[in-house]
């Protein structure tokens, strides 16, 4: 997945204007998910997973985190992102259909807080970053 010039520009705007916002919106990212792609809960059995628990609210807040430091290093997501992708490929060993699906709710939470931001031009390239991401996550199976 390889991003121009301007994806990283836009992808570097969207987060700019998400700002401090960026923790609630992986909250509710994980909350659509959970609800829209009931298949995704199954990796989170140890989890409260109703309306605003603790941990809906602590995991988007690490989810967010990784997504602001991929868009803050985007010209190297691997490296950036290395850690992340030991943890999901070797340890967690999530099924990579689940990240599209992660991906698809980031790009709902955006679109319904910024509609003004997301022109087909910024969703694509949200679009082909959040791929990216995904594709680092699953790059260590084996
Ligand atoms: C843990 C990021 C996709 C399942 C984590 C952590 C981060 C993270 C930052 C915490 C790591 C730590 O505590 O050291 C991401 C990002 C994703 C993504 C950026 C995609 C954009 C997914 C998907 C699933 C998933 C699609 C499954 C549906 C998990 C699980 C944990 C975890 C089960 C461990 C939770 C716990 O026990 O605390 N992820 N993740 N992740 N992730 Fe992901």
């Amino acid at each position: 997945m390889v991003l121009s010039g301007s994806d990283k520009s836009n992808v570097k705007g969207v987060f700019a204007k998400i700002g401090g916002h960026a923790e609630e919106y992986g909250a509710e990212t994980l909350e659509r998910m959970f609800a829209t792609y009931p298949q995704t809960k199954t990796y989170f059995p140890h989890f409260d997973l109703s309306h605003g628990s603790a941990q809906i609210k602590g995991h988007g807040k690490k989810v967010a985190a990784a997504l602001v430091e991929a868009a803050n290093n985007i010209d190297d997501i691997a490296t950036a992102l290395s850690r992340l992708s030991d943890l999901h490929a070797q340890k967690l060993r999530v099924d990579p259909v689940n990240f599209k699906l992660l991906g698809q709710c980031f790009l709902v939470v955006v679109a319904i807080h910024n509609p003004s931001v997301l022109t087909p031009e910024v969703h694509a390239s949200l679009d082909k970053f959040l791929c990216a991401v995904g594709n680092v996550l699953t790059a260590k199976y084996r």
